[in-house]
């Protein structure tokens, strides 16, 4: 490990620790906390004379690679193979628009997951859309395939990282500030789900471009979810955070004939 990742790792572990309670906080819940059968917890075997990691171990990194992404129990779920496209494909005038749309957002998150483990540079991806149009589902079926493939992820809903964010800054914790926006900045694939029509602030609008303009200078991939037209976002967040967005991603806009929580809903309710 490089020692930058080990500072990242440091810092990541004292964020997840210091999170622990918090209602955001994952995420990978055990019924009981059992002990390894194999090992005992010790982590090791023994072969022989001969001391060989347990086979626990594989799975206990990949827990605490979802505990680092802060993915929720909702998104935790999300997988590519489960995207259904009939969602897409209501009878109306513009199911064939939707379908294809679909298709090619499902498509981009699928290469962007392959061809990211190669580059680490690739170009992110930004997805667009009305309530309820798979967004989110997309861009937690990328962090779910990464993780389990050891990618450092974190996955930030951008109203509860501004909230963090403006906690941290107000109880002059500067450090803890710093920490989450410098992990932010810096980890190696950034997820920011519902960058949307909230309240900006001078604050708040400056911290999002702070971080999207390291991440676009150090050509680290970031995916984006949003409710807003590009131009919205616009105004919103500035001529200068627009305008990098459009260098690190690949926009793809996700349409429905109906929110994908109705028809859901409509299906369990006809069922019962
Ligand atoms: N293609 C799909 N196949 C199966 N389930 C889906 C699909 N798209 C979305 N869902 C489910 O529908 C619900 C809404 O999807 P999601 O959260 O991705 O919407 P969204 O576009 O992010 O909406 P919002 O703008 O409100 O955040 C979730 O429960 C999700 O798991
Ligand atoms: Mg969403
Ligand atoms: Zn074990």
């Amino acid at each position: 490990m490089k020692s930058s990742e080990k500072i990242i790792d440091k810092v990541l572990t004292n964020f997840v620790n210091d999170k622990k309670d918090q209602h955001f906080n994952p995420i990978v819940v055990k019924v009981k906390d059992q002990v390894c059968p194999i090992c005992d917890d010790r982590g090791i075997v023994l072969r022989g004379d001969v001391a060989i990691p347990c086979s626990c171990m594989e799975q206990k990194r990949i827990e605490n690679n979802f505990k680092y992404a802060r993915l929720s129990r909702d998104l935790i779920n999300c997988r590519f193979e489960n995207f259904n496209l009939e969602y897409y494909s209501l009878s109306s005038a513009n199911a064939d628009e939707h379908y294809n749309n679909a298709q090619k957002a499902l498509k981009a998150s699928q290469e962007f997951t392959d061809n990211v483990i190669d580059n680490p540079h690739e170009v992110g991806l930004l997805f667009t859309g009305p309530v309820g149009s798979g967004k989110s589902f997309l861009a937690a079926s990328i962090a779910n395939v990464l993780i389990e493939k050891q990618c450092r992820i974190l996955f930030l809903i951008v109203p509860d990282l501004l909230d963090e964010l403006r906690a941290t800054y107000s109880n002059k914790k500067e450090t803890t500030e710093f920490d989450l926006l410098d992990i932010a900045r810096t980890v190696p694939i950034l997820i920011l789900d519902d960058l949307g029509a909230h309240n900006y602030t001078e604050w708040s609008r400056n911290r999002i471009y702070s971080i999207l303009n390291y991440r676009m200078n150090e050509q680290l991939p970031t995916i984006i979810t949003t409710n807003l037209d590009f131009d919205d976002i616009e105004q919103y967040l500035g001529e200068r955070t627009c305008s990098r967005l459009l260098q690190m991603c690949r926009i793809f806009r996700l349409t429905t004939q109906q929110d994908i929580r109705m028809q859901k809903y409509i299906e369990r309710e006809k069922i019962k």
